[in-house]
């Protein structure tokens, strides 16, 4: 009898036991559910830049990066041999006002067949979205988003082909719809626009 009524207690205690342990977890889950709703985080140039890594650089790291981008774009190039059989005819002309000498590190910009495309970055303060609503950009003095923007001339005289510029998508940090004073990282999330990307000759 003794040994039944020391099974008991033990069975109770650790029944009671597992009660608190179950009651801390519950409390504790509130506990975080609640206070991390609650929380704010200030929204500063750092705090933006922890949330969204790679979305904003200072003027050093922008010249820094156009620097090796305009290199890369206008003389880093690789030439594709041609290897495809076709049938198809894909020849062209363009009369070039400004014929053959090119200098060898200029950027005047890439020709692709009739057309020349030029490459510069911007951070604008605002951009309509795909959906063609206007948003406005987190930008900071010190740190900005820059997105790359090309400009593009068609050679007059070209037959064979049209300039045709593409819309490239680039993501970017905004401020969300209907805040007024912007001073949460709750306040900002992430939109999708087009900036003129590269010209090129496209087959008539
Ligand atoms: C040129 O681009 C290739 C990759 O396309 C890269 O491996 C190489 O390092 C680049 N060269 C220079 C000088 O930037
Ligand atoms: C980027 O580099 C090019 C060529 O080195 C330069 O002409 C241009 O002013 C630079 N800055 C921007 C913002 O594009």
């Amino acid at each position: 009898m003794g040994e039944t009524c020391s099974k008991t207690i033990i069975l109770s205690v650790v029944v009671a036991v597992l009660v608190l342990v179950l009651a801390a977890v519950v409390a504790a889950f509130i506990y975080r559910e609640t206070s991390s709703r609650s929380k704010r985080t200030e929204l500063n140039e750092n705090t933006v830049q922890d949330l969204y890594p790679a979305f904003f650089r200072s003027q050093e790291e922008q010249r820094v990066f156009n620097a090796s981008f305009q290199q890369s774009f206008y003389f880093n190039r690789t030439v594709i041999q041609p290897t495809v059989k076709s049938t198809q005819s894909c020849s062209f002309t363009c009369v070039n006002p400004a014929p053959a000498r090119r200098k060898r590190q200029s950027t005047i910009g890439v020709q692709h067949g009739c057309c020349t495309s030029s490459v510069a970055f911007h951070a604008p303060p605002n951009h309509p979205n795909i959906q063609g609503q206007i948003r406005t950009f987190l930008q900071y003095e010190s740190k900005k988003q820059f997105f790359t923007v090309h400009s593009c001339t068609a050679l007059i005289g070209c037959t064979g082909c049209v300039c045709s510029q593409e819309n490239n998508v680039a993501p970017a940090v905004v401020v969300k719809f209907g805040v007024q004073e912007v001073d949460d990282l709750q306040d900002t999330e992430i939109d999708y626009f087009y900036f003129a990307g590269c010209c090129k000759c496209v087959n008539d």
